[in-house]
């Protein structure tokens, strides 16, 4: 049974709400229509259809191979197979960074085909025209700072960001940044907690961590890494709530000998 008996659309109020009570958010990520179904019913508040869809979905390294017609397709099957929870798509990797026309054009493309409720982008000051553009045109959107995997060919490494005061204090400068361009939330990737921390005391929009600390207003996690479908993948700030990389290959081992021994099908499972 879910977790909501009556179905209410959650928005992107819903969540500026949530920070305003004190009630945490709650998002994963999600690709096709099956586990947007799970998820949805599993009660969580908010999808992102994630553009790290280019590493789970299609085994490439990085994320920048992902096409803004890729992000459609999956944006339209997570749609189908949500009731509840709001749903934010990516912006791929070059779909948006050039200039605001090109922006507001990529995003009016998502939205139009896809009916998500939200967009969220990568960066700040160096793609605040292209942001506002978006938000002018009645989009919402969802920032992104800290360790922003588009930009990994200059971070060189998926290591935490922001250590160093510099960097850190441009973070706040950008969060500021977005709220006063009207982002009505802010995922904070791989920061030290008190970052963290401070960056969602000093916002009125709601911050959503991601190896990010306690502190934020949400937690995000990649679905497929919370269920422990993607071995050997286990940084510190993932738990992993299923090991479901050993229950599926162990039963489609099973499988595989039921069908050499002729145990599958049997009778009941035949016409
Ligand atoms: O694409 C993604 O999955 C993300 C989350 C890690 C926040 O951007």
């Amino acid at each position: 049974m879910s977790v909501h008996s009556e179905i209410k659309k959650i928005t992107t109020e819903t969540l500026k709400k949530m920070k305003g009570n004190g009630t945490k958010i709650s998002m994963l990520t999600a690709y096709d229509f099956t586990s947007a179904k799970m998820i949805d019913a599993g009660g969580v508040d908010a999808i992102l259809v994630g553009d790290s869809a280019a590493n789970v979905m299609a085994g490439f390294e990085t994320t920048l191979p992902i096409t803004l017609d890729h992000m459609i397709y999956h944006a339209q099957s997570v749609v189908r197979g949500t009731q509840r929870a709001l749903i934010v798509v990516d912006m791929p990797f070059g779909s948006y960074q050039s200039d605001p026309k090109r922006a507001l054009k990529s995003a009016v493309k998502i939205m139009k085909e896809t009916q998500a409720s939200a967009l969220k982008l990568e960066g700040g000051k160096e793609i605040a025209k292209c942001i506002k553009k978006i938000i002018d045109a009645g989009i919402p959107v969802m920032g992104h700072l800290g360790l922003t995997p588009q930009s990994i060919n200059q971070f060189g490494s998926y290591k935490i960001r922001a250590k160093a005061e510099e960097e850190a204090n441009k973070l706040i400068e950008d969060a500021l940044l977005l709220e006063k361009l009207g982002c009505f939330a802010i995922v904070l990737e791989k920061i030290p907690a008190a970052l963290a921390k401070k960056v969602t005391e000093r916002l009125s929009i709601p911050t959503i961590g991601i190896g990010a600390g306690v502190e934020c207003d949400g937690q995000v996690l990649v679905y497929q890494d919370m269920v422990g479908m993607n071995k050997g993948f286990a940084p510190k700030f993932l738990r992993q709530y299923l090991d479901l990389h050993t229950e599926i290959t162990n039963a489609v081992s099973q499988y595989v000998q039921d069908v050499k021994t002729k145990n599958f099908p049997n009778e009941n499972e035949s016409y």
